[in-house]
């Protein structure tokens, strides 16, 4: 039997800060071996917001060159850019056209980012997630390493699936495979250093509130100085009522590598002003190799642009056969 499918991907808005990096890429670096994988950079994605057509190229190739430095492999891994790869917008087409708006309409990440938009929401916000399915279709994906924001949206997926194939396929001749969340429980929702209780965010206005994987030690030392914290001493996982603690804790003992129950052990007797610097040095440890990569891979744009090419190519010749597959169960000819 074969190596089971994977395929993830990141928007390139701005930078990728801790929580994408915990929440998926980190998950994607430990698991490739094992699965034949497909990283994409979403940039269709990254239109369904406001967005600056002057920065949308450069921040697709940075976002390519961070998944190189944070140590995919093209070994085991291919790393292409959406929108190089016409089949996903035309899926999507075809998905909308099964998919029930109402299942949109309740989508929750739509509704907070809607209600961000004002007035402006645009009809591709509304679609997101029917893109994120064709995305995960085309590559008849197995397993789908996420973070736990991203679950509804597999769940959706699954039910697109579900749908096409009781509407133009039969049990024993599925046109689309369903696939299944990976979602590891360390990591799976790291939250803001300016509020326990909200996810870190690329949107949050607020700089302080995320680790960017780019930050230099000076700024990371200035967001951690300055990160939310409680006026209790000795630190602890787990307590409801002190979220930053057990958010920073969980930070820590990911980064360091050591078990929660030595991180447990280590730290219940700390002070803060003992954590901080602690804590400092274990992030800007663990970036420093992913930086030091990453200037390596943008020193060098040809070599970039040649990955991206193979991708692409490497993708198309997945995605297109299985596009053909959905349209001649629509009954749609194919040209010859
Ligand atoms: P994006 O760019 O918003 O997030 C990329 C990945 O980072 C995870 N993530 C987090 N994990 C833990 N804690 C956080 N605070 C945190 N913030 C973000 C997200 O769960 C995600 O895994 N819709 C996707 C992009 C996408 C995609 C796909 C993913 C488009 N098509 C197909 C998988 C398969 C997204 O929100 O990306």
């Amino acid at each position: 039997m074969g190596k089971q499918r994977v395929l993830s991907g990141v928007q390139p808005t701005g930078n990728l800060h801790l929580g994408n990096y915990l929440g998926a890429i980190r998950n994607w670096v430990e698991g490739q071996s094992q699965y034949e994988n497909f990283f994409c950079v979403v940039d269709l994605h990254a239109i369904t917001v406001p967005h600056n057509p002057a920065t949308l190229a450069a921040d697709t190739y940075k976002i390519a060159a961070l998944y190189l430095a944070c140590g995919i492999d093209l070994q085991y891994s291919t790393i292409f850019v959406q929108s190089h790869v016409s089949a996903h917008s035309e899926l999507t087409w075809l998905l909308n056209c099964i998919t029930p708006l109402n299942w949109l309409e309740r989508m929750i990440q739509f509704k907070e980012k809607a209600v961000k938009q004002g007035e402006n929401v645009s009809t591709g916000l509304l679609d997101y997630p029917v893109l994120m399915a064709a995305d995960i279709l085309l590559y008849d994906a197995d397993l789908v390493p996420v973070g736990e924001d991203q679950k509804q949206h597999i769940e959706l997926t699954r039910d697109i699936v579900i749908r096409l194939n009781d509407q133009f396929g039969s049990p024993k001749k599925p046109v689309l495979k369903l696939p299944e969340p990976l979602i590891r429980k360390e990591g799976a929702r790291v939250m803001s250093l300016t509020d326990g209780t909200k996810k870190m965010s690329k949107s949050d206005p607020s700089e302080l509130s995320r680790i960017n994987l780019l930050d230099s030690p000076d700024e990371i030392q200035k967001k951690i100085k300055r990160c939310k914290t409680d006026p209790i001493k000795g630190l602890e996982f787990d307590n409801p009522e002190r979220p930053e603690c057990n958010n920073l804790l969980t930070l820590y003992t990911i980064l360091s590598g050591k078990t929660k129950e030595v991180v447990a052990a280590e730290c219940q007797d700390m002070g803060w002003g003992q954590f901080k610097p602690l804590l400092t040095e274990t992030v800007i440890e663990s970036l420093k190799p992913i930086q030091q990569k990453y200037d390596e891979v943008m020193a060098d744009k040809s070599y970039l642009e040649s990955v991206l090419r193979e991708g692409r190519q490497q993708a198309e010749a997945i995605a297109n056969p299985i596009l053909s597959k959905v349209k001649t169960a629509l009954g749609y000819s194919i040209p010859l």
